[in-house]
């Protein structure tokens, strides 16, 4: 009790930031903070019913490609392109930063993604498909339908399709894509000095746009610095140049661009939630409508599969003009004795010449690119292959493991969804009961410390990132690089070297996933957590690049920022009592870890409260000029530790842990097991059985 600030005694939520020193210091060189936490498991999201058939969805999707609604009559009496284009939008927001975007969500629907300028019109791509949605109800989701149409209409077109990855599960609202901005969060996490050249962790080179500036780099038709930028951004997604070229030759082989006039689409949802992007040009609709400001096909058969768009970059010479919308595109050099080819208007009524857009046309401009665009004009199979993976793994790749993938038509586990080895059936699996005991008798003998088997668990299974489900411990990618080599894995060789013994006695039965977790779980209750629940089963990676994209961004360096802090919970899915209930755990034992000095609590060799008490109560100031030590105290600590306390919905819960051990300890129970297990999609549904 002695701890309990009196602010605490008296009843108060949180305590004067007066009383504080440490506190006023902290935010007198501190950015404002702005970002929330959530407090409590939200994400709300479609109900888990039995998938759709799939077959029968197709079929609807199919009937409705060949149809036409006059209030957005189709081009070419066909709504193929349109729903590729609206998946690709849809699943294209996705970038490997922070693993946000994608279509698993199906956020288009909700701002800030359908006010996107690159989303203009996409509103009537989604009405379209409503009634297919109407239909299968619960059993279809929003996400699962745009890239289905998507997919379906490629197909369609006679285009090389590779499966279906179902299982997307709708949000709510839109708030998991404010970090893709434009929004305040965007601003704070991923700040954009000038729209156009925006970089890392953002996906795009200008906020509302999938990739790049169609037009060229800041609206100019210099294809040579367009070419960079496309890689830049495609990278920004893992695409490598094969995977883009492919995507993007085979997206316009479908399809045209529109722009009948120079007057716009109108406004968008967010302006105008009842008339969006109404059309400013003639009847705003067909042959007159607005929607990217370019205007024509690329190829002369836009409904129909084929290698067409790579010839014509390379058959052709092109001159950029200012199109009929007003914007910078291209078309074929008017010289003697050729013709520019043209293919169908797009009401069926007369004729409309190709043209390429300056991103396109940058393909031919980069010696790496023009590589690849001449193998595929000259080879329609090569083109094939490459597209139908490249597809699948853009609109697959936000859906984490190939153990996500619901369906029939789910195809072999590709390299991008770094497949594990099969789940063994649990009759193959050790007594994990002896494992257990092996791990008592090897804290007990203090051939290592419970600290270190703890620390090596959360570094392990923190990883995990629940906006695109990789990381995590299943896979043991901690014992490779580049987990291995991160800092705050400095610690880990030794630790899993103490576990070889265990690991050589049980052999091949046991991985070294399931031994880590383990090793974790069983440290925590060694030093008095409540004994916690152990789902075996996990499987160990050949190599660690599953975690590539995944270096830690909190590290306990003064560096730690509260809105990276913030922005880390949320990527983890867990609430900030979850969050809290761990690191007050993980820093109850041991010491501060690498070169840091000194221990969190008076006992560092057991699991209580101490440290919430400690953390809110002391007063803490900087230590050597890189962590911190209560002044006349031996207890020492790290900058997150110091964020604990200054973000109110962190500080809440360590006040409520502070007052309640027992609280806290069926707390931490919940919290442990939910993330050692967060990545274990390999046995959902079948959890009893491990
Ligand atoms: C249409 C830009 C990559 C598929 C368009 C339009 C633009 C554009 C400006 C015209 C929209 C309109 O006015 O209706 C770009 C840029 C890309 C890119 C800058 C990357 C550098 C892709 C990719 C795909 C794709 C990767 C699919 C794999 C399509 C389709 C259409 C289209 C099918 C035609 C839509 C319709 O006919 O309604 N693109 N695109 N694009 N894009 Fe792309």
């Amino acid at each position: 009790m002695k701890f309990l600030s009196a602010a605490l005694l008296l009843g108060l939520a949180t305590p004067a930031l007066s009383s504080c020193p440490y506190l006023a210091s902290l935010s007198d060189d501190s950015p404002q903070r702005q970002l929330t936490l959530k407090t409590e498991n939200t994400k709300s999201r479609t109900e888990q019913v039995e998938l759709a058939d799939l077959q029968a969805v197709k079929k609807d999707i199919v009937e409705l490609l060949h149809s036409s609604d006059p209030k957005w009559p189709s081009d070419y009496d066909n709504y193929g392109p349109f729903f590729v284009r609206l998946a690709w939008h849809c699943t294209g927001s996705y970038r490997t930063s922070d693993g946000r975007g994608g279509c698993d969500g199906g956020r288009q629907r909700f701002d800030p993604e359908r006010s996107w300028d690159d989303n203009t019109n996409l509103d009537k791509a989604r009405s379209l498909l409503a009634p297919i949605k109407e239909k299968y109800g619960l059993s279809l989701s929003w996400g699962d339908l745009f890239v289905l149409a998507g997919t379906t209409a490629i197909e369609d077109m006679g285009g090389p399709v590779l499966g279906f990855c179902a299982g997307r599960e709708d949000d709510d609202d839109g708030s998991a894509s404010l970090p893709l901005g434009p929004t305040a969060e965007q601003e704070i996490l991923a700040p954009c000095e000038t729209n156009g050249e925006c970089e890392e962790p953002l996906g795009s080179t200008t906020v509302g746009l999938i990739y790049v500036n169609p037009e060229g780099p800041m609206g100019q038709p210099d294809a040579d610095r367009s070419a960079p930028q496309v890689r830049d951004t495609f990278e920004r997604m893992a695409m490598n140049d094969t995977e883009t070229v492919a995507l993007i030759g085979g997206g316009h082989a479908f399809g045209k661009t529109h722009g009948a006039c120079p007057s716009g689409p109108g406004l968008p949802p967010n302006e105008d939630e009842e008339n969006p992007w109404s059309g400013e040009c003639g009847s705003g609709v067909g042959v007159d409508a607005f929607t990217s400001g370019f205007e024509g096909p690329w190829t002369t058969q836009p409904t129909q599969w084929d290698n067409e768009y790579f010839q014509s970059l390379l058959n052709y010479k092109w001159d950029s003009w200012i199109g009929p919308g007003g914007h910078n595109q291209w078309q074929v050099r008017k010289e003697q004795n050729v013709t520019a080819p043209s293919g169908p208007a797009a009401d069926g009524d007369g004729s409309q010449d190709i043209m390429m857009l300056t991103s396109d046309i940058s393909l031919t401009r980069d010696p790496a690119y023009l590589k690849i665009v001449k193998e595929y004009a000259s080879s329609l199979s090569s083109f094939e292959n490459q597209f139908s993976h490249a597809w699948y793994k853009l609109t697959s790749r936000d859906m984490g493991p190939v153990t996500r993938c619901k369906g029939s038509m789910v195809p072999p586990a590709q390299e991008f969804q770094y497949p594990l080895p099969p789940t063994p059936p649990s009759s193959s699996l050790p007594d994990f009961s002896k494992v257990r005991a092996s791990l008592a008798n090897l804290l007990s003998s203090n051939a290592v410390s419970a600290s270190s088997l703890t620390t090596l668990a959360w570094n392990c299974a923190s990883t995990f990132r629940s906006t695109d489900y990789l990381g995590g411990c299943n896979g043991a990618r901690i014992l490779f690089s580049p987990g291995k080599d991160w800092s705050i894995n400095s610690d880990s060789e030794d630790t899993l070297e103490a576990l070889q013994s265990i690991k050589d006695t049980y052999g091949e039965s046991l991985s070294w996933s399931d031994l880590i977790v383990l090793a974790g779980t069983v440290a925590l209750e060694f030093s008095g957590a409540d004994k916690m629940r152990f789902c075996g089963g996990r499987t160990d990676a050949s190599d660690g690049l599953g975690w590539s994209y995944l270096t830690p961004k909190i590290t306990g360096s003064l560096s730690d920022d509260s809105n990276i802090l913030i922005d880390e919970i949320s990527k983890l899915g867990l609430t900030a009592g979850e969050y809290v209930a761990i690191l007050g755990a993980v820093h109850s034992l041991g010491d501060l870890p690498g070169d840091y000095v000194g221990q969190w609590t008076s006992d560092p060799f057991t699991v209580d409260n101490e440290y919430f008490k400690n953390i809110l109560d002391l007063p803490f100031t900087l230590y050597e000029n890189r962590q911190y030590k209560a002044e006349g105290e031996e207890i020492y600590a790290l900058k997150t530790d110091m964020l604990i306390r200054e973000i109110p919905e962190l500080s809440s819960k360590a006040y409520d842990y502070a007052a309640d051990e027992d609280y806290f300890k069926g707390e931490l129970k919940n919290a442990w097991v939910k993330i050692m297990n967060a990545d274990r999609f390999d046995i959902e549904g079948r959890e009893e059985e491990y």
